[in-house]
């Protein structure tokens, strides 16, 4: 029942875990018109996710609009899947896949980035938005070995370590993983 006038306020946490429980997030393809919004999920995900990685300069110097110009860009150049996580008009995740970029691709294609906020950990909208982005088909991606989280969510989705190795840019060590077979889809 709705609260009335005479009814006790309910506490602030008891209406916010009410809200969350009932409004599932819907999951769609971005469109141009989405990259600020996707990219400004994307960059608070960082945030959120690699203070320890990246630490304060490397996040502190993001361009965020320099980065929605390049993510619009490449949302109208089509090439890669760009699939993103609402909630009350809110982008709460994002998710990019598209043609391997490895020399030595052990699929056709590869996971390039999913990012969720931390407040939505754990209550499967990645798993949404992986079903989304990569349709059940094999893949493959590169997760920093220090990420345990993301590897342990990557394993429940059928991905393993195949054994390369490589740093990124600024020299952070990350490993491959792949799923071979195809999965069901959700
Ligand atoms: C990676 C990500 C999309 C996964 O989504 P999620 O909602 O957190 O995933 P789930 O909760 O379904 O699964 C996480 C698993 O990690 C486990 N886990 C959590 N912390 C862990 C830790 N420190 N060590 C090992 N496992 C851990 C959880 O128990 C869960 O496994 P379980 O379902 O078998 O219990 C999300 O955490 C995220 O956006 N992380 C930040 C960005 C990121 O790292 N992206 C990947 C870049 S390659």
């Amino acid at each position: 029942m709705f609260p009335t006038l005479s009814s006790p306020t309910p506490r602030s946490d008891e209406f916010e875990v009410g809200v969350s429980m009932t409004v599932p997030a819907a999951v769609r393809e971005a469109l141009p018109q989405d990259a600020e919004a996707f990219n400004a999920c994307h960059v608070a995900c960082w945030r959120e996710a690699y203070a320890t990685l990246w630490g304060a300069d490397r996040l502190d110097g993001l361009d965020e609009a320099a980065l929605a110009g390049t993510r619009r860009a490449e949302i109208e150049r089509g090439t890669a899947r760009h699939m993103l996580a609402e909630r009350d008009s809110e982008v709460i995740g994002v998710a990019i896949a598209g043609p391997s970029r490895d020399d030595d691709p052990p699929t056709d294609l590869e996971l390039y980035a999913i990012y969720v906020r931390a407040a939505h950990y754990g209550t499967g909208v990645s798993t949404k938005l992986l079903d989304a982005v990569l349709e059940g088909k094999p893949a493959s991606l590169w997760v920093y070995r220090d990420n345990p989280r993301a590897s342990a969510f990557y394993v429940n989705q059928g991905f393993i370590p195949d054994g390369a190795e490589r740093n990124d840019a600024t020299g952070i060590l990350e490993i491959r993983m792949v799923r071979k077979q195809a999965v069901p889809r959700l």
